[in-house]
C-alpha cells in the first residue's frame, strides 16, 4: 500500500505541493499518495490525527501551531525559526523540522548563482516568512542582515532572537530612505497578498543588487517589478524555494534527494497564477 502524505494549510486549494511530490515520487520510483488538506489553527491537530498520514508539510497559517504540537521534538533549524514546515512521524509521534531556509539558500546559490558569502542583505518584513529563512541566510555566510519592518518592535524581536548583534540590525519602515544600498533585497512581507503596495526608495538598489520575493505567482509581481525598475540585475521569485524546500522534506521522509530542476522547469512553464508560498 502507498504511504500517505499531505500538506495542511488555509487557503490550500492552489498549493503546488501535491504536484511537486508526485513528480519527485515518480522520479524516485516511490509509491505515495500526497494530498492537500484545508485546515486552520483550531482544527489542524484533529485533521492531522484523522488523516492517518505518515508525514506532512505545513503552510500558512499553521507553521507556529505545528511547532507547538511537536513540543521539544524539533530540529535545531525549526527551533531557531520557531516554526515547522515538515512533520515526520516516528514511533513516538511527530517530529518537526523546517526546510524553508535551506530551500531558499539552495535556490539562490545553486539555481540562480547568487553567492551569499559576505553579502549585505535587506530583509523586508519580520513575520513568519522572515523568521523561517533568516537563520539559514546567516549560516550561509552573509556579512550583514538589516531587518526592516512596518512594526518596528517585531523587527527588534526577530533581531534579538537571532542573537547575532554584530551582523543583525533592525529598523522601522521610516528608516528605509537613510539606509543606503544592499547586495540582496528580500521581500518577506505579506503586503501583496492583501493588495497593498510597498513604498520603497530606489536608493536601496545599486548596480549589482539582486531582489528576491519569497512569494510566487501574482503575489511576487509588484515587488519584483519595482526591483527591475529600480535597476536590480537579478530578480527571483519564490517558486524555486518552494521546490527546494519540498525536496528537503522528501529527503527527510524517503532518504532520497530528488533532482529539482525538471520539476522547477515544469512549474515555471505552467505559469499558473499562484498566490501563496508553501
Ligand atoms: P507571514 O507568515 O507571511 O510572514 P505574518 O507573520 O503575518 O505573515 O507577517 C506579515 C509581514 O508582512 C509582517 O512583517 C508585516 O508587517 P507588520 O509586522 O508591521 O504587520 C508585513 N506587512 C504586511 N502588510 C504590509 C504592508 N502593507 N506594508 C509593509 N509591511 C507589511
Amino acid at each position: 500500500m502507498s504511504k500517505r502524505y499531505a500538506v495542511f494549510g488555509s487557503p490550500i486549494a492552489h498549493s503546488q505541493s501535491p504536484f511537486i511530490h508526485a513528480a519527485f515520487a515518480k522520479q524516485a520510483r516511490i509509491a505515495l499518495d500526497y494530498t492537500a488538506i484545508e485546515a486552520g489553527p483550531e482544527d489542524f491537530a484533529g485533521k492531522l490525527a484523522a488523516s492517518g498520514v505518515d508525514g506532512a508539510n505545513v503552510t500558512l497559517p499553521l507553521k507556529e501551531v505545528a511547532f507547538a504540537l511537536c513540543g521539544d521534538r524539533v530540529s535545531t533549524r525549526a527551533q531557531r525559526a520557531r516554526a515547522v514546515n515538515t512533520l515526520v512521524r516516528d514511533a513516538d509521534g511527530w517530529r518537526g523540522d523546517n526546510t524553508d531556509g535551506i530551500g531558499l539558500v539552495r535556490d539562490l546559490t545553486e539555481r540562480h548563482g547568487i553567492d551569499l558569502r559576505q553579502r549585505r542583505v535587506l530583509m523586508l518584513g519580520a513575520g513568519g516568512a522572515a523568521r523561517g529563512v533568516t537563520p539559514a541566510l546567516l549560516d550561509a555566510g552573509i556579512r550583514e542582515l538589516m531587518i526592516v519592518n512596518r512594526t518596528r518592535e517585531r523587527a527588534d524581536a526577530l533581531a534579538d532572537a537571532l542573537g547575532e548583534p554584530a551582523r543583525v540590525h533592525a529598523r522601522g519602515w521610516d528608516a528605509l530612505p537613510k539606509l543606503g544600498s544592499y547586495d540582496l533585497l528580500i521581500n518577506a512581507t505579506s503586503a501583496a497578498h492583501s493588495g497593498a503596495l510597498l513604498s520603497l526608495p530606489m536608493a536601496l538598489v545599486e548596480s549589482r543588487s539582486a531582489a528576491v520575493d519569497v512569494s510566487y505567482g501574482e503575489a511576487a509581481v509588484p515587488f519584483l517589478a519595482w526591483a527591475r525598475a529600480a535597476g536590480c540585475v537579478k530578480t527571483v521569485d519564490g517558486l524555486g524555494m518552494l521546490v527546494e524546500q519540498a525536496a528537503e522534506s522528501f529527503l527527510l521522509w524517503h532518504g532520497v534527494r530528488p533532482d529539482t530542476d525538471a520539476v522547477y522547469a515544469q512549474l515555471s512553464a505552467r505559469s499558473i497564477a499562484l498566490f501563496t508560498a508553501d
